[in-house]
């Protein structure tokens, strides 16, 4: 069954955030056993930006959304609603669409946050175009941003050395007939929690000196059981949207997977039987922002000239839950 929207809906302006402190692996080889050759070859990452400490997701997520807004000549009041995808809000609550509506002021709208891990830019860019097409809003602001950092574990170096902090935005609206979001397929699966979550911080298991002492705020991954479901998922996932829209890989102009791992994106493209000319990498640069991969490879993509107006594009995300998903879509502008 085709997911297509029930009016064209699609992203017209991107907008990202990086902090400015670049750690290198070279930096991190200080502070724990580990090495540039072992995290290129295993990773493909060589570098990673982490925000100062005390940096909430907000002060990132807000110039992203405030350079969206510039790039599209829109003013903040224009806005109808602020989604934010990200495991790292600035706190519990409010939520961190409500600092951000406040940092640019977006007066006029609502939002909420969306917490879908890795997936989460997705899930969140599907909202809003279902919202926008089914005619109750007009624009929409996404926003994935995540700080990673402040919930790696260094003391685990198989995990630690992935995670990068950053954000992304987009503006959400109405396009012309023909561009915009064509199809999407979603899923979650609640049985894959076990390997990778945060096991401390909410209801289930409060905060508390024994979590503290436990380490249990922070990161746990099974790193081999993730790799090999997210490299299926991402690519049967897309095969499988291309195929119902009778698109062959070669049309694809641009792939833009989550930056997980350059291993897992080779392997997804290989099962896609995609060229790798196709695929938009920035992982060597930034490591895995979570929410904010996709949509900061998506800005850096249209700036660097990599897509143009009517151009076929698929976005594929895996992360925590499980969840994953993939959207085809024809870029609007
Ligand atoms: C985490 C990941 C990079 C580990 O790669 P791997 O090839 O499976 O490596 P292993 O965990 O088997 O470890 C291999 C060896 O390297 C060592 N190692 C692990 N991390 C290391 C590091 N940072 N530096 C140096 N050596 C390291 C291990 O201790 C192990 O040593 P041993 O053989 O002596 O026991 C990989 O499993 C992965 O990317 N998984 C997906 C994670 C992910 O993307 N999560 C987010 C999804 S949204």
């Amino acid at each position: 069954m085709n997911r297509r929207l029930t009016a064209p809906v699609g992203i017209t302006a991107t907008g990202q955030c990086f902090p400015p402190r670049v750690v290198t692996n070279d930096d991190l080889s200080k502070i724990m056993e580990t090495n540039d050759e072992w995290i290129r070859t295993r990773t493909g990452i060589g570098e990673r930006r982490w925000a100062e400490p005390g940096t909430g997701a907000s002060k990132l997520g807000a110039p992203a959304l405030q350079m969206a807004l510039d790039n599209r000549g829109m003013k903040a009041t224009e806005l109808d609603a602020i989604i934010v995808a990200t495991v790292t809000p600035d706190t519990l609550f409010p939520a961190t669409a409500c600092r951000i509506q406040e940092m640019v002021g977006a007066t006029n709208a609502f939002g909420f946050d969306l917490s879908a891990a890795c997936s989460g830019f997705l899930y969140a860019l599907t909202s809003a175009a279902s919202l926008v097409a089914a005619g109750g809003v007009q624009r929409v602001a996404v926003v994935g941003v995540d700080i990673m950092s402040t919930v790696i574990d260094l003391e685990d170096r198989t995990t630690s050395v992935l995670f990068g902090d950053g954000a992304g935005a987009v503006i959400v609206e109405r396009v012309e007939e023909g561009l915009g979001i064509l199809d999407f397929e979603h899923r979650i699966d609640g049985s894959g929690g076990c390997f990778l979550h945060m096991p401390a911080g909410g209801s289930a298991s409060p905060a508390t000196a024994e979590t503290v002492a436990a380490r249990d705020h922070y990161i746990h991954q099974s790193g081999s059981e993730v790799f090999k479901k997210a490299v299926r998922e991402m690519a049967d996932n897309s095969r499988m949207l291309m195929d119902r829209n009778g698109f062959a890989p070669e049309e694809l102009k641009l792939f833009v997977p989550h930056q997980a791992n350059i291993r897992i994106m080779d392997a997804a493209a290989k099962r896609l039987e995609l060229d790798p000319s196709r695929m938009m990498v920035n992982i060597d640069k930034f490591g895995n922002t979570t929410a904010a991969t996709i949509p900061t490879a998506l800005h850096q993509a249209f700036e660097q000239g990599r897509m143009a107006k009517g151009d076929l594009v698929a976005l594929a995300a895996f992360g925590a839950g499980f969840t994953w998903g993939s959207t085809l879509l024809r870029w609007a502008y």
